[in-house]
């Protein structure tokens, strides 16, 4: 058996941690080319504490994506306030950075470059600068493709990258929006365990949208599972599977079985 990769510290994501966002009955509805408007999301609350990663599962078209951009502050919700440490949310900041199912690079920078762009404005001398980007490099395994453009490197590669540029920040939570979907299993689990051990390094919020239950039992504190027309969440089903997690555990299948039998109830 394959030694996980993460490590296995654990530290209190305890219910008490404080809360980070807050989401008080938040809804969405988009208008549609003269024909009224379709409600998308419905009256949705939860809070996400300090440290804690949520996974987010759904049928296609049940509004998760469209939660994360709320979240992000690119786009408006109908109604509801959605609150970072208190503070109303309502346009993008630092202090919440997305990763998208497709890597957003730059096609004419380089690894290095793009890892720091978001740098440029940041009030930090510049071999401090350089510092930190060849150690977000080399956190994600990348250093010896520094001077690659994104069109040299594969997928895996790609979003080994847009995690680095995002990190760099120094986010407060981090918004994944199915961004493991496009690789290939193996790479998948590569990624998924890099994360993993990102998070018990720097313990983000993290928020992190994905259709494979697997994927969701591996890596969350709770899981989030919402239903269509409209979105909202209808069950909030909390992991408490002791980390690091094997996917060939017993317990991890119990808890897989447990999780898709909620799912076919709905
Ligand atoms: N700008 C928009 N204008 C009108 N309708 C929109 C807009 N953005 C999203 N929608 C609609 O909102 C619904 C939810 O879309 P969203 O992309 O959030 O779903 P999703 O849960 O992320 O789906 P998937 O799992 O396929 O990614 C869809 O019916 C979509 O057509
Ligand atoms: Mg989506």
């Amino acid at each position: 058996m394959k030694p996980p990769l993460h490590i296995a510290t654990p530290w209190p994501r305890s219910p008490e941690a404080p809360a980070v966002l807050s989401i008080e009955r938040l809804s969405k509805r988009f208008e549609t080319n003269g024909a009224g408007s379709v409600s998308v999301l419905r009256d949705i609350s939860f809070t996400a504490r300090r440290g804690e990663m949520i996974c987010i599962l759904g049928r296609s078209g049940c509004g998760k994506s469209t939660l994360l951009n709320i979240l992000a502050g690119f786009i408006a919700p109908s109604s509801g306030t959605v609150r970072l440490n208190g503070q109303p949310v309502s346009r993008p900041g630092p202090d919440r950075c997305v990763v998208f199912q497709d890597d957003a690079l730059f096609p004419w920078l380089t690894v290095r470059e793009n890892i720091a762009f978001g740098l440029k404005k940041r009030p930090m001398d510049r071999a401090r600068k350089k510092s930190e980007v060849e150690r977000f490099l080399s956190l994600v395994g990348l250093t010896d493709f520094g001077d690659y453009f994104p069109h040299e490197i594969s997928g895996g590669m790609k979003q080994r990258v847009s995690i680095a540029r995002v990190l760099i920040l120094q986010p407060e939570v981090l918004l994944m929006d199915e961004p493991f979907a496009a690789l290939d299993a193996q790479t998948r689990e590569e990624m998924q365990n890099l994360l993993l051990t990102l998070w018990e390094k720097f313990k983000h919020t993290i928020l992190f949208v994905t259709h494979d239950v697997g994927e969701a039992v591996l890596m969350a504190d709770r899981i989030l599972l919402f239903e269509k027309d409209p979105g909202g969440i209808r069950e909030d089903i909390k992991i408490d599977l002791p980390r690091p997690r094997e996917k060939d555990e017993r317990r991890f299948f119990a808890c897989y079985r447990k999780t898709m039998s909620i799912i076919n109830r709905l």
